[in-house]
């Protein structure tokens, strides 16, 4: 059976779906790898490294031919052409609900696995590649924030004089916000944490930040561990309740998403206005819409004085480690999917498994 793993044509993206590790444990479960020439490169993953891990190496119309394929960004009208018909495409599909792009991968008889769509149970910890891109940014968020800040992190004492910490602030505490925190944290800054989930405060706690409680009249907890939108009143009620503490934070990394809305509202323009100049707001929701109206997506934008960062793909600019948790990810799935036999690995019947079962976009 076939693997293809093509180089990921999205701007911006350095990512590789199969790292030359991944491609030697493939090959010793009996795959056949095809990866296109130069696919790892952006990520510090040269040729020569794929050749030696058994990997053969082709032109892109090579590795899309191929039983399955393995991807890190969703795919465009050109790679569906590109595709064996037939064949099994797996990678985060950056989708909600229905999408016209799968009409036409239906109509070539190619079945998808979305990778956004492993369910959140403990067997399935392992191939969960939403979790493991978003610590990675939570992570590389804050080293962004470092950077852009004309001040220590840390206190400081020195002959030359002394500096304060940082008082930094992360709203959402869900896997990018706690690595946020953490990191944050190692860095010296004087941390605060919110989350609209209850049973974050203990996890905040435990990183060694200060929870900021609001009392915001309902609960934000939703379903499968993920945060339900607020109402309107209470969503009013937050922002009012957040405004002091995040006018006087030095940087906010902010990380508040509910699947598939828009990111809530949580820094207004009037709260802008009143942090200190030189302050850094780094929004991880920029994608849907930024936690704050201010942000740019994909723009490093100055706004009363305050810096604001709306990079949609951190992940990316940590290349190398995020490629190879997300190669991990993408190899436990497939152990759970085949059968061994004597001419090669066999596929299961999707179906069967309730984690395959989840990822099957229209099954
Ligand atoms: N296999 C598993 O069991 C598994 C795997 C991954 C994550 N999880 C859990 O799922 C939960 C969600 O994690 P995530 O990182 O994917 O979340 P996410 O990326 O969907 O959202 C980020 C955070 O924003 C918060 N948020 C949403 N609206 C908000 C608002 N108005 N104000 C403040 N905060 C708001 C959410 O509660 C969440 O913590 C976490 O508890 C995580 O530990 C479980």
């Amino acid at each position: 059976m076939k693997i293809g793993v093509p180089r990921e044509t999205r701007p911006g993206e350095a990512r590789v779906a199969a790292t030359p590790e991944i491609v030697k444990r493939l090959i010793g479960k009996g795959f056949q790898v095809m990866v296109e020439a130069g696919a790892g490169t952006a990520a510090a993953y040269p040729d020569a490294d794929y050749a030696a891990a058994g990997a053969q190496l082709g032109e892109r119309a090579a590795a899309y031919d191929a039983d399955i394929l393995l991807k890190v960004r969703r795919p465009d009208a050109d790679d569906v052409a590109a595709m064996r018909p037939g064949g099994l495409y797996i990678g985060l599909m950056e989708s909600c609900g229905e999408d016209a792009l799968y009409d036409a991968m239906q109509a070539k008889g190619l079945r998808v696995l979305g990778m956004e769509r492993i369910p959140r149970i403990s067997r399935a910890q392992s191939m969960d590649a939403l979790s493991s891109q978003s610590n990675i940014a939570g992570y590389r968020a804050v080293l962004e924030a470092a950077a852009r800040y004309g001040r220590f992190f840390p206190m400081m004492m020195t002959s030359a004089g002394s500096a304060k910490p940082a008082r930094l602030v992360v709203l959402g505490a869900g896997v990018a916000g706690l690595q946020a925190i953490a990191t944050a944290r190692r860095l010296g800054a004087e941390v605060w944490g919110y989350d609209v989930r209850p049973e974050t405060r203990e996890q905040i706690v435990s990183l060694g930040a200060k929870p900021i409680d609001l009392d915001i009249g309902e609960s934000g907890a939703g379903e499968g561990g993920y945060a339900k939108e607020l109402s309107a009143e209470a969503k009013a009620r937050q922002q009012a309740a957040l405004a002091d503490e995040l006018a006087k934070a030095h940087i906010i990394v902010t990380t508040a998403l509910i699947p598939c809305r828009p990111a809530p509202v949580l820094i207004t323009e009037a709260v802008v206005q009143r942090m200190r100049p030189g302050s850094v707001i780094v929004d991880l929701a920029a994608a849907n819409g930024g936690n704050c109206p201010l942000t740019v997506p994909d723009q490093v934008v100055e706004r009363h004085g305050v810096t604001l960062v709306g990079y949609t793909n951190y992940p990316s600019m940590v290349a190398a480690d995020a490629s190879a948790f997300y190669a991990k990810n993408i190899a436990n799935l497939l152990d759970i999917m085949i059968d061994k036999s004597d001419a090669g690995p066999v596929l299961k019947d999707l179906e069967q498994d309730e984690i395959t079962k989840a990822m099957l976009v229209r099954p």
